[in-house]
């Protein structure tokens, strides 16, 4: 499946299963790094699951990525909706499952849309996934900020 021309990307959503570690971390890392080379991108997270709806990030994960710098405000959990395919042109899940879930929710005319957020990782060429860092201690949390800055990096080398 092809990628969408990245030329035309003007929107993006962030994707992983509960919409409150892993992706509102790529929501504030990405958002933070284009403000200045693509100030008019739209960026946006959600999750494959809707029980965080309404919840802001993780602790954790807020306070993990504070610490290098990101802003949380103004993000907050929600799932994905149908209209997402249709209307983000670039849909970044951080792992398998996640991009399993997004192709059995979209629509097949939508699936070129969706690729794994590493695909971008320039630093991490043997890594396909985001790992859940719910369960586990603040490493989890450090380097899920590792592999997310990495990728933000190589895909706004690649937008812009
Ligand atoms: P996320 O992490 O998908 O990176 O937001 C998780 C958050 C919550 C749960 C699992 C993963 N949970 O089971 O509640």
């Amino acid at each position: 499946m092809s990628k969408p021309e990245l030329k035309y990307v003007n929107s993006i959503l962030f994707v992983c299963l509960g919409n409150i570690c892993r992706s509102p971390t790529a929501h504030a890392v990405f958002r933070q790094l284009a403000q200045s080379k693509l100030p008019n991108i739209q960026i946006d997270s959600a999750g494959t699951a809707g029980y965080h709806t309404g919840a802001k990030p993780d602790k954790r994960a807020k306070s993990a990525g504070e610490q290098r710098g990101y802003d949380f405000s103004s993000i907050s959990a929600r799932p994905v909706v149908a209209e997402d395919f249709e209307h983000f042109d670039l849909i970044l899940p951080m792992d398998r499952q996640n991009y399993q879930d997004l192709i059995d929710q979209a629509d097949p005319q939508y699936h070129y849309k969706i690729v794994m957020f590493l695909e971008f990782a320039k630093n991490y060429p043997d890594v396909d996934e985001v790992p859940d860092p719910y369960y586990g201690g603040s490493k989890g949390f450090e380097y899920v900020l590792d592999l997310v800055e990495d990728a933000s990096h190589g895909l706004l080398e690649q937008l812009s």
